[in-house]
């Protein structure tokens, strides 16, 4: 037999494939197990709408995703900057096949990080995502802070300076956008007492 028609022939059989194991893992009683919903600290991804939508696990599976929750947040070019080039879910989140990655973040991340107190280099410093809501998530995540708590505190440069030269808080706490650093101290500043009132 040529090859054209082996290619052809193997083709035919990887869709009948594909289509049954798309049924059977559509059904409610399948032995099929997906991965079900997967939730990540802030991000979500549905087996049962992507499957839903025709993709088979083929699609996914083994490349670019590894079949076990949690494995692609060991690696560290798991990120959006490779999403944003087309890797992982940016192969289909490219704002062509499916919305893109480097907009609509509030689509793919739905949980916000909540209240976060610093506790170096001084005790009790609050940021609060519900009081900053009226910005999207890019406004801060692309560069200026970690989707990390506390994380920015490892930081040398993590003090007032910083923030009156613009870095950090300080790009928007300018006395501009957003009451100036160098003023309503204690309006950051919760210490100790605010800290354990947390708690
Ligand atoms: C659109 C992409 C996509 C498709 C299609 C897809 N998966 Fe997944 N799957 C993922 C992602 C993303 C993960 C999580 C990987 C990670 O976080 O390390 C995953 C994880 C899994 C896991 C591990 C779940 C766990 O609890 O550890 C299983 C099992 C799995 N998939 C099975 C399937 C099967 C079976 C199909 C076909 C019916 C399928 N997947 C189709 C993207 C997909
Ligand atoms: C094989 C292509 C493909 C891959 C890979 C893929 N998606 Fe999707 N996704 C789609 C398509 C197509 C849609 C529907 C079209 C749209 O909404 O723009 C969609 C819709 C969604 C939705 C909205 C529907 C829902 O489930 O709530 C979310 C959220 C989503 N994808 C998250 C992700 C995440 C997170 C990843 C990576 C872990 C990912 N997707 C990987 C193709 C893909
Ligand atoms: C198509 C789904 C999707 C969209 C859209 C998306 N993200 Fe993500 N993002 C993910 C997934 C999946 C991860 C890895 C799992 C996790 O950490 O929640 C992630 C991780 C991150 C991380 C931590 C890892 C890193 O790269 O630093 C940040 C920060 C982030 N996203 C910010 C954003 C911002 C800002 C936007 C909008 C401009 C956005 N994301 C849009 C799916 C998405
Ligand atoms: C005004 C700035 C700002 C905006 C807007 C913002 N964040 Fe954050 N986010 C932060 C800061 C600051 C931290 C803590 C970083 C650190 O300590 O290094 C953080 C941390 C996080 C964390 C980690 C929480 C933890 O417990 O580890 C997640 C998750 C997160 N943000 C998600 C989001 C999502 C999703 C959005 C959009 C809906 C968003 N953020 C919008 C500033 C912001
Ligand atoms: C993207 C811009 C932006 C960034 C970055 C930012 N803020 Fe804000 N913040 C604002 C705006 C705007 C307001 C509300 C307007 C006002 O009060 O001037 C606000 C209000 C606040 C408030 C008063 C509301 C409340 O929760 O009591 C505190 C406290 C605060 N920010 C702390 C911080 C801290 C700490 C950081 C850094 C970890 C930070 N902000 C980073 C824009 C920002
Ligand atoms: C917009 C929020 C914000 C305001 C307003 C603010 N701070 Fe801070 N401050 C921070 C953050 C964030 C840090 C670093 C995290 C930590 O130390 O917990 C910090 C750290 C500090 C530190 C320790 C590091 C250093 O620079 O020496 C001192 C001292 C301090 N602040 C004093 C002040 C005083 C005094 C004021 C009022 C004039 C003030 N802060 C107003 C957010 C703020």
């Amino acid at each position: 037999m040529n090859l054209t028609r082996f290619i052809i022939i193997v083709a035919v059989c990887a869709a009948v494939l594909a289509t049954a194991t798309l049924n059977i893992a559509s059904t409610p009683n399948s032995r099929i197990v997906t991965g079900g919903e997967i939730q990540y600290k802030s991000s979500y991804f549905s087996h049962e709408s992507h499957v839903g939508m025709g993709f088979g696990c083929q699609d996914c599976h083994i490349e670019p995703f590894a079949f076990e929750t949690g494995e692609m947040l060991t690696r560290p070019d798991y990120s959006m900057q490779a999403m944003y080039e087309g890797k992982f879910c940016g192969v289909c989140h490219d704002g062509s096949m499916a919305f893109p990655s480097d907009r609509d973040c509030t689509s793919c991340h739905n949980v916000s990080g909540g209240e976060i107190i610093y506790t170096e280099p001084v005790m009790g410093v609050i940021f609060s995502h519900e009081s900053h809501d009226m910005f999207g998530c890019e406004s801060c995540h692309e560069g200026l802070f970690p989707m990390e708590a506390l994380e920015t505190q490892k930081a040398d440069n993590f003090n007032m300076e910083a923030l009156y030269n613009g870095l950090y808080c300080g790009a928007c706490h300018d006395g501009q956008m957003a009451f100036a650093a160098s003023t309503q101290c204690a309006t950051c500043h919760i210490g100790v007492k605010g800290y354990n009132r947390s708690k």
